[in-house]
């Protein structure tokens, strides 16, 4: 039996395209003679029954925009098995059978139980950080990595006059692709990630040749997951006579229009969301793996960690003298 009508929320950490994808799930399903419904605030909308429904206007003049329109929370009580049924409960009751979930690992969980309970789920890669398997890349992630780069090349230019070397705290809690790709792309010296031990004896002598060979500035960008920024400058404080400054970029990574390369991933997934639940699938995460799109196992996305890419850490090493 294939499905008649669905909804779609957002949950977790917002990330830059979730609006994208929302669009992107509305209107594919209304070309395909679907109901679509919004869930407001993720998980807890299910269970308050904060649900209504769309069409194609409610999502016009949303696709360039950052946040989620849909709101997103934090639930608790969907951890339960309580909240969990209620959540389908209230779908149901409204003939909802299908649903598409945007958001990070801890709500794929979420996407996990309510599709044990029966409602037919789809789950969207949302996240800057990068840290979901079986996907490239997150919806987000590229616009994230766009922000850090465009404030480094600020930084850049006053720690070059001042020929002072810069410590950027970046967001990513378990995972270092953020500082990855946006040190690579900005030239960082150091990099320093959850995924690799770091040695700060060799950076900070590293940094103090550069110095000597007339490089006049230095840029360790570092993954929260790593530790803060001020305890990384007081590392190197110690070591060099260096009198490094901390930029922590916070939540400025998870705002802002959307890059279209996160448009249009976003506008992708969104789509292919609906064929799946159109094709009577259920309990997948999909992403985009070499250019093709991709349905795995939620609960093999779940269980797996994302693979580090050790060959663009070892290229910004070489590169980076
Ligand atoms: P993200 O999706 O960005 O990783 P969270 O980890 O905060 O963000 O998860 C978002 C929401 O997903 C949680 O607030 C909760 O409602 C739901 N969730 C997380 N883990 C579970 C779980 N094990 N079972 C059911 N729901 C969960
Ligand atoms: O969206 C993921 C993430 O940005 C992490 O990198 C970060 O640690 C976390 O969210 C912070 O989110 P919040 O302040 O909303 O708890």
């Amino acid at each position: 039996m294939t499905v008649k009508s669905i909804a779609v929320l957002t949950s977790g950490g917002d990330s830059q395209g979730m609006n994208a994808a929302v669009r992107s799930v509305v209107r594919s399903a209304l070309y395909h003679g679907l109901e679509v419904h919004a869930v407001q605030r993720g998980y807890l909308g299910l269970i308050t029954d904060d649900i209504r429904p769309m069409d194609l206007r409610s999502v016009g003049d949303i696709i360039q925009r950052g946040g989620t329109i849909l709101q997103t929370a934090r639930c608790k009580e969907f951890m339960t098995l309580e909240g969990q049924q209620k959540g389908a409960e209230n779908l149901r009751k409204r003939g909802i059978d299908g649903i598409v979930v945007i958001g990070g690992d801890g709500s794929y969980q979420g996407a996990s139980k309510l599709s044990q309970q029966g409602i037919r789920t789809m789950a969207l890669p949302g996240t800057i950080d990068n840290d979901i398997p079986f996907t490239d890349f997150t919806i987000g992630f590229d616009t994230a990595v766009s922000i850090v780069v465009d404030a480094i090349n600020k930084l850049r230019d006053t720690m070059t006059s001042h020929e002072r070397a810069s410590v950027v705290e970046v967001m990513g809690r378990h995972c270092g692709d953020i500082a990855l790709y946006a040190g690579l792309a900005s030239g960082a010296e150091a990099i320093l990630v959850p995924e690799v031990p770091y040695d700060m004896d060799r950076i900070a002598a590293r940094m103090k040749e550069n110095f000597e060979h007339g490089k006049r500035h230095s840029i360790i960008v570092v993954a929260e997951g790593v530790g803060k920024g001020d305890d990384i400058a007081r590392e190197l404080t110690e070591r060099t006579d260096m009198d490094p400054r901390v930029t922590v970029l916070g939540h400025i990574q998870r705002g802002g229009s959307p890059t279209h390369n996160d448009r249009i991933l976003a506008s992708r997934l969104g789509d292919y969301a609906v064929r799946q639940l159109l094709a009577g699938d259920s309990g997948k995460a999909l992403g985009i793996v070499k250019g093709e799109l991709t349905a795995t196992p939620i609960d093999e996305v779940i269980g797996a960690k994302k693979p580090f890419n050790k060959e663009l850490y070892d290229l910004t090493l070489r590169l980076s003298q």
